[in-house]
């Protein structure tokens, strides 16, 4: 199947080597984060990156050392600045906003050589406070960003598309 490359190749990374993150390389995931579509085109987003070792040490403690979290060299925080807007079927949108760009960056990151992880293990409060996110907003998701330490190979464990797909009803 012709599927693109970014996406056969996308595969959590758990550790890192120390090299830092190219800052082209973070720009362009950044970038690829910017162009994300978002219900109504909100883009009710905001990035947060830390590069600090000191302040990446701070973050693996307030992400209850998931493994990676303070290892890879960048992480980029995605808040939401709208948490009420509500689309049409009565669904809240910042997650959803949120999620496709967070995909759009591992995608990215595929494209630049790159590892990620989306980690939702975190204390929201700490890593609030320790990145002065304001109060009205949300930490919804931390992207863990580096070199890959390992190559794994990629398996995607994942239902088959028979179990997933019916076609003109359920
Ligand atoms: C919304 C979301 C939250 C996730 N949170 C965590 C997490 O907190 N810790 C973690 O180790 N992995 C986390 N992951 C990674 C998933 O466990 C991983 O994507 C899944 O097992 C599939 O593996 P793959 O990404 O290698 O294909 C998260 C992924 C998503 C999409």
């Amino acid at each position: 199947m012709d599927l693109l490359p970014e996406i056969l190749n996308r595969y959590s990374v758990y550790k890192f080597r120390e090299e830092p993150v190219p800052s082209d390389a973070l720009e362009r995931i950044l970038e690829a984060g910017r162009l994300a579509p978002s219900a109504k085109n909100r883009q009710p987003w905001r990035f947060v990156v830390v590069r600090d070792p000191l302040l990446r040490q701070k973050m693996q403690e307030a992400a209850y050392n998931e493994p990676g979290v303070g290892q890879a060299s960048a992480l980029i925080a995605v808040c939401s600045t709208n948490i009420d807007y509500r689309m049409p079927n009565g669904q809240l949108s910042y997650p959803i906003d949120l999620s496709m760009c967070a995909a759009f960056m591992t995608l990215q990151a595929v494209r630049e050589g790159l590892g990620t992880c989306i980690n939702a293990t975190f204390n929201e409060d700490e890593v609030r406070d320790l990145l002065t996110v304001p109060y009205s907003m949300r930490v919804v998701l931390l992207l863990v960003v580096g070199f890959p330490a390992e190559t794994p190979t990629v398996e995607h464990n994942r239902l088959p598309l028979a179990r997933l797909v019916s076609h003109e009803h359920w």
